[in-house]
């Protein structure tokens, strides 16, 4: 299955699940589709969720003994009992800072669209830790319906993947809040008499903010970071914030290149098939195909970290590369000076920054599509029968149903073609949706509509979400911004105690989520988040009892 560009994964970029790693190679190997598939196709669409294919970074070895896994049976159908069905919904406490008898909150992190193994980490000595130690509270990572081990179904068709909604699963938390009885715990927990507040970064985020306005009187205060509370079927900004936010000279490089390879392909023939040829894909159809594997290398950005241990510089390297002069001081002249162009033949004369694209691609990409695959069969996405597989392992479904139904986020070039871009014309919303209908044909009980319906996520609020004690953390270069309500098309607000609205500087994708055990040693903007994240829940937590006294 060769999983376009459309499907960039929200989430956990800087976190690396290694049960999730086990699943998507287990996931290649029945059907024998080699690992360059996972890699090139997942490039973008995974990519920090599996930095380690594409970073230097190694998957959790670290065992959690302290958080054993506990369950929670839930409906299958919240709303209609349609198949009568259970589940068991996945879930990991940490109790070492609970305070009984104190109206002791319960921190809850929503595992969102990952297995829910790698949010340990965030237990342990990030934000569920950090607050849990400030408030006495008990700390929870909650698996998502259908994603890790919270499997509700028997096989990913489309009919069995119609209750992985974002209804159902808001149902699912709701249930769990109301009704949880944790191990060791006499005292009644559960909401709405227990100050619940519910974290959660990217989709997750979303559904933190959700929560606080689906559920008001269960959800005391919700933290939605990095939360994308603005749906959208095409999502173009995403590469817009990358090139504003990158190195500029790399930037550059990037924008020459694309352009280049766009006005050649344009123009196809001998000099398409020459360039196709340089990046080590001759093979390769279709023109389309061609340029979502030379976008591969920008999902990089996303896993960004400023925690070295859930990091990647595979961004940096990646400009690195494209930046070396083959001799001299190249970079210094202008574009088009003939000194920094290079013939290589076919009629091809090219700037040396897209021979180091090129050379990229080939080595880093391409290298990984062996014998006896094709680059078709390793890139292609014209072929219906690599996506029909629907077992459990073929995770890569999941997000991508729930893109299909309700949250679009089809990454394209811009909409104005004078626009300057780093992701080729090529990048339409024909191109990245046609997965849809090739991966989700109609089932008996659903079919998957022909767009998104976006709305359903709108409804709720959009980029002006808000409530009292919900707040709004945000990245200033996460790529995701212009889903969220630090979107440059979203209204200014005031930052305040009950309706926080905080910009990290220089911040990727939720970083308040990663934390050291002494936040001291966290980087200065990260330890302020921090601080002022457990301040306003402090003061959260007194409204709490003021109104309870005066009950
Ligand atoms: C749902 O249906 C099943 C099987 O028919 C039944 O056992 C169960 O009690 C029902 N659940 C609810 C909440 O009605
Ligand atoms: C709320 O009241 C309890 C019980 O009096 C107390 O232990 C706790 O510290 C108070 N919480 C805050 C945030 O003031
Ligand atoms: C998927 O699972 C359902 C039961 O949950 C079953 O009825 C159906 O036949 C299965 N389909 C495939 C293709 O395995
Ligand atoms: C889209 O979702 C909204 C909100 O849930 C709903 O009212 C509307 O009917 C849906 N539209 C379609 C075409 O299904």
């Amino acid at each position: 299955m060769v999983v376009p560009l459309s499907l960039l994964f929200l989430t956990v970029f800087c976190g690396v699940s290694a049960a999730h790693n086990a699943g998507l190679i287990s996931a290649l190997g029945p059907q024998g589709v080699n690992l360059i598939k996972l890699d090139a196709q997942a490039a973008r669409w995974k990519s920090a969720q599996d930095a380690s294919l594409y970073g230097q970074q190694q998957p959790l070895t670290q065992k959690y003994e302290e958080f054993p896994a506990q369950w929670f049976e839930q409906p299958l159908d919240h709303f209609n009992n349609e198949t009568g069905d259970t589940f068991g919904q996945r879930y990991w406490v940490n109790k070492r800072h609970y305070l009984p008898g104190t109206n002791a909150p319960v921190i809850v992190l929503d595992g969102g669209e990952t297995s829910g193994e790698g949010r340990i980490p965030f237990l342990d000595t990030g934000i569920v830790e950090i607050l849990t130690r400030a408030t006495g509270g008990v700390g929870v990572v909650l698996e998502h319906r259908y994603y890790g081990e919270t499997q509700p179904v028997q096989n990913l068709t489309t009919d069995s993947l119609r209750f992985l909604t974002n209804e159902q699963s808001a149902a699912d938390s709701a249930r769990f809040m109301a009704n949880v009885k944790f191990e060791g715990i006499d005292e009644d927990l559960t909401a709405p008499g227990t100050p619940w507040i519910y974290y959660g970064g990217s989709y997750a985020g979303a559904r933190a903010a959700h929560m606080r306005v689906l559920y008001p009187d269960l959800v005391f205060g919700a933290i939605a970071s990095s939360a994308v509370t603005h749906a959208d079927i095409t999502n173009w900004q995403y590469m817009e914030v990358i090139r504003r936010a990158a190195p500029e000279d790399c930037s550059r490089h990037l924008e020459s290149s694309i352009q280049t390879v766009d006005a050649i392909l344009a123009h196809g023939g001998l000099p398409a098939r020459a360039l196709k040829a340089l990046f080590g894909l001759a093979g390769l159809e279709h023109d389309d195909d061609f340029a979502s594997v030379l976008s591969s290398p920008l999902g990089y950005w996303q896993a960004k970290c400023w925690d070295p241990k859930f990091g990647s510089n595979a961004f940096d390297n990646f400009c690195d590369a494209l930046s070396k002069p083959p001799i001299g001081a190249l970079s210094a002249l202008e574009y088009g000076d003939e000194r920094r162009m290079f013939d290589v033949g076919d009629g091809l004369t090219l700037d040396f920054s897209l021979l180091n694209y090129a050379k990229y691609i080939r080595e880093n990409v391409v290298s990984r599509c062996t014998d006896p695959m094709t680059v078709d069969e390793c890139f292609g996405t014209y072929d219906d029968s690599q996506y029909i597989a629907t077992d459990l392992d073929q995770d890569w479904r999941l997000w991508l149903f729930q893109v299909c139904t309700q949250w679009g986020y089809f990454t394209t070039a811009p909409p104005d073609p004078a626009h300057p871009r780093i992701l080729s014309k090529l990048i339409t919303l024909e191109h990245e949706a046609k997965i849809c209908a090739q991966a989700f044909p109609p089932g008996k009980h659903f079919t998957v509509p022909s767009m998104p319906n976006v709305t359903a996520v709108n409804v709720l609020g959009d980029f002006d979400i808000a409530m009292d004690r919900l707040a709004i953390i945000d990245g200033e270069v996460d790529p995701w911004r212009p889903d969220t309500p630090h979107s440059e098309d979203a209204n200014d607000r005031e930052d305040t105690i009950s309706q926080p609205f905080k910009l990290i500087p220089n911040a990727v994708h939720h970083y308040d989520e990663y934390g050291y055990l002494n936040i001291w040693e966290e980087p200065v903007e990260i330890q302020q988040i921090h601080g002022e994240m457990v301040i306003f829940v402090t003061e959260w937590l007194k409204e709490w009892n003021t109104t309870r006294e005066s009950r």
